[in-house]
């Protein structure tokens, strides 16, 4: 049983990820706006690192099903028609429409994980599915890791809080926790810290403080509603949609 978490995507390098199962975290907002979008019947996501790239894809596509939406420094870009905000992602705005996304750590986190046996996109809002999936790995002896998508190349408490919740969640509590890395042996006792209250590790955090005073305290309230987005975002192929269901 072999579970690591990286606080940063800093440094992560493809041997890093090869082979592993992946599971992303930008709870405040990236992951749980992708949750939103795809549980709103979003088509997919194309998670691209810079604004232009977002304006260029959409143009090569040439589509009316294809929406920019990401922010920088929380606000929308000018010229997207989308933010960052999971409210913003209902089903009249996103239903059958692919969505160029860019957003300041959250895309970097996933675009790092190139390479990876599989990568999926957890937050509060789908916990419950994302910890059945890393259960499932750690059962067949796969190797987890969970990126911490963290903020501007450093720690965010809300992420690695959404860690230790995600392990706590997949790991069995009978087994002896040798296979744990420090920071996930950490992000497990956030979860000690902090208990199953979301919205306390979500508001005391720089990310959510500064969300709260741009005017976003309902995006933070939204991305603390545990499976309120019960879908499990899969990254394959440069594309983010719903996990293929095992046949
Ligand atoms: C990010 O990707 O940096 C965040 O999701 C930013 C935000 O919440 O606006």
């Amino acid at each position: 049983m072999k579970l690591d978490v990286v606080f940063t995507p800093s440094g992560l390098t493809p041997a890093d990820v090869q082979g592993r199962t992946v599971f992303v975290i930008d709870i405040l907002r990236a992951t749980t706006t992708m949750c939103a979008a795809l549980h709103h019947g979003a088509r997919a996501l194309i998670p691209v690192a810079a604004a232009e790239e977002a304006l260029r894809l959409a143009q090569t596509i040439g589509s009316d099903d294809v929406l920019l939406a990401g922010e920088r420094n929380s606000v929308r870009i000018p010229g997207f028609q989308l933010g960052n905000s999971p409210l913003e992602m209902t089903e009249a705005a996103v239903r059958g429409k692919t969505l160029i996304v860019t957003t300041t750590n959250g895309t970097r986190a996933l675009l790092a994980t190139q390479g990876a046996g599989a990568v999926y996109a957890v937050c509060a809002a789908n916990l419950t599915g994302a910890a059945e999936k890393a259960q499932e790995a750690l059962e067949r002896d796969e190797p987890v890791l969970v990126v911490c998508s963290g903020r501007d190349g450093g720690f965010a408490l809300e992420d690695a809080y959404c860690a230790g919740r995600l392990a706590a969640a997949a790991l069995d509590s009978r087994k002896p926790r040798r296979g744990l890395n420090d920071a996930a042996i950490a992000s497990l006792d956030l979860v000690r810290r902090y208990g199953d209250r979301w919205e306390r590790p979500l508001s005391y955090g720089r990310a959510g403080r500064d969300l709260i005073r741009l005017g976003f305290r309902d995006d933070v309230l939204d991305a603390a509603r545990m499976d309120a987005y019960p879908v499990l975002p899969h990254f394959h192929e440069r594309r983010v949609t719903l996990a293929p269901v095992p046949v």
